[in-house]
C-alpha cells in the first residue's frame, strides 16, 4: 500500500518529509513520478489534473489537502471511492480573525483615512455601523464565525441547508430564508461549499435583495459570485463594497476589472490557510484507517457535493 501526493505546481518537500517520517519514505509517492501505480491505495490531492487518478486501479480513498472538495468533485473521471477533507480548529480560528479584521477595517473606514494621509487631508468621519451579519453556510467554518461574531455582540443570521441550533443565532433555510438573510444583513459572509446549487448564487437577484449600505465578504469560492452582476450591483449602488478572498480564476488575471474597482478590496486566497502539521496528522490517521479497512474521518457526501 502507498500514499500518493498529487499536488501539482507546488513544492511538496515538507509534506513528503512529514508524511515519510510517520509512514516511511517507501510509502509516499509523488505524482507524476509514480513507479508502482498498482500499489497506490490513497491519494492526497489539491488542484490535481482531472483524469490523473484513473490509472490507480487499487485506489481506495481520496483526501483533499484543504477544507473544500469542489476541485476534486469537478473531475468527471474521478474513481468512485470515499473522499475526506481537512477539518481543523486552527482553520476556523483564522477565518474568524480574517472576517473580524475585514469588519473592523470597513467600520473604521481605514482605507479612506490612510488614503487621506497620503493627500495630507485631515477629515474626521464617524465609524460605519454594521449590526447584523448574514452568514451563508453554517458548517465547520460558518458556525465558528457565527459563534465568534455573536461573542462580539453582532446580531447573526445564518443560512444553511438544514436548520441549526446555535445559541442566539437565527437559523434560516430555503429560498425564503436566503432572501430574509440577505435583506437583513449589513454584511453578507459567504462560507458555502461550491456545488451545483451554490454556483453563482451571489448574482443580480441576491444583490437586489441586499441593503444598499451592506457589504459582501466572500471567503468561500470565487464561483459563488457572478462577477458581472457584482460589478453592476456595486456600480448601481445596490450594495456598498465587496471584500473578496477568492476568485473564479486564481491568480486573478491581470485584465480582470476587479483589480481596479474602487468598491472591491481583495486578498489572494489567504483567509484561512491549511496548517501543514494538521494535514500530516489527519492524512496519516486516515491512511492508517484505510489500511485497516476502517472508514476515514471527515468524509464528505458525494451526492451532496460537500
Ligand atoms: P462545511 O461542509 O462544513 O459546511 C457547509 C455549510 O454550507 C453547511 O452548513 C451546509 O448546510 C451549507 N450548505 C451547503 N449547500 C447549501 C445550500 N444549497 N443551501 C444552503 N446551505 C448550504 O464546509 P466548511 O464550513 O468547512 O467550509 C466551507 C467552504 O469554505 C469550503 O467548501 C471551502 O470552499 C471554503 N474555504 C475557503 C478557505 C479560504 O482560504 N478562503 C479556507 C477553507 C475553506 P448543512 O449544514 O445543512 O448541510
Ligand atoms: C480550502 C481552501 O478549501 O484553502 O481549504 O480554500
Amino acid at each position: 500500500m502507498t500514499l500518493l501526493i498529487n499536488i501539482p505546481n507546488r513544492n511538496v518537500d515538507k509534506l513528503v518529509h512529514g508524511l515519510s517520517e510517520q509512514l516511511g519514505r517507501e510509502t509516499v509517492q509523488v505524482w507524476p513520478d509514480v513507479d508502482e501505480p498498482d500499489k497506490v491505495t490513497m491519494a492526497l490531492v489539491w488542484h490535481h489534473e482531472h483524469g490523473s487518478l484513473t490509472r490507480f486501479n487499487h485506489l481506495k480513498a481520496i483526501s483533499s489537502f484543504g477544507a473544500g472538495v469542489d476541485g476534486i468533485l469537478a473531475d468527471t473521471h474521478l474513481p468512485n471511492v470515499p473522499i475526506a477533507r481537512i477539518v481543523d480548529d486552527n482553520l476556523s480560528e483564522q477565518m474568524c480573525q480574517y472576517v473580524h479584521g475585514i469588519l473592523l477595517h470597513h467600520q473604521l473606514r481605514l482605507s479612506t483615512h490612510f488614503a487621506n494621509q497620503v493627500l495630507m487631508t485631515w477629515k474626521p468621519r464617524r465609524q460605519r455601523v454594521l449590526n447584523t451579519m448574514g452568514i451563508l453556510g453554517l458548517g465547520e467554518l460558518g458556525t465558528a464565525v457565527a459563534t465568534y461574531l455573536r461573542s462580539l455582540k453582532y446580531n447573526v443570521i445564518g443560512w444553511s441547508k438544514s436548520a441549526k441550533q446555535i445559541e442566539n443565532v437565527e437559523s434560516t433555510t430555503g429560498e425564503s430564508g436566503l432572501n430574509f438573510t440577505l435583506s437583513q444583513a449589513d454584511c453578507v459572509i459567504c462560507l458555502l461549499p461550491l456545488t451545483q446549487e451554490t454556483h453563482e448564487l451571489l448574482n443580480d437577484k441576491a444583490f437586489a435583495a441586499m441593503k444598499p449600505d451592506a457589504i459582501l465578504i466572500n471567503v468561500a469560492r470565487g464561483k459563488h459570485v457572478k462577477d458581472d452582476d457584482l460589478i453592476s450591483a456595486l456600480n448601481n449602488e445596490q450594495i456598498a463594497h465587496a471584500y473578496l478572498d477568492v476568485f473564479q480564476q486564481e491568480p486573478l488575471p491581470s485584465e480582470h476589472p476587479f483589480w481596479h474597482h474602487e468598491k472591491i478590496s481583495m486578498t489572494p486566497h489567504v483567509s484561512a490557510v491549511t496548517d501543514m502539521k494538521t494535514v500530516i496528522e489527519q492524512i496519516v490517521d486516515n491512511y492508517k484507517r484505510v489500511e485497516q479497512e476502517c472508514p476515514m474521518r471527515n468524509t464528505i457526501d458525494r451526492d451532496k457535493g460537500y
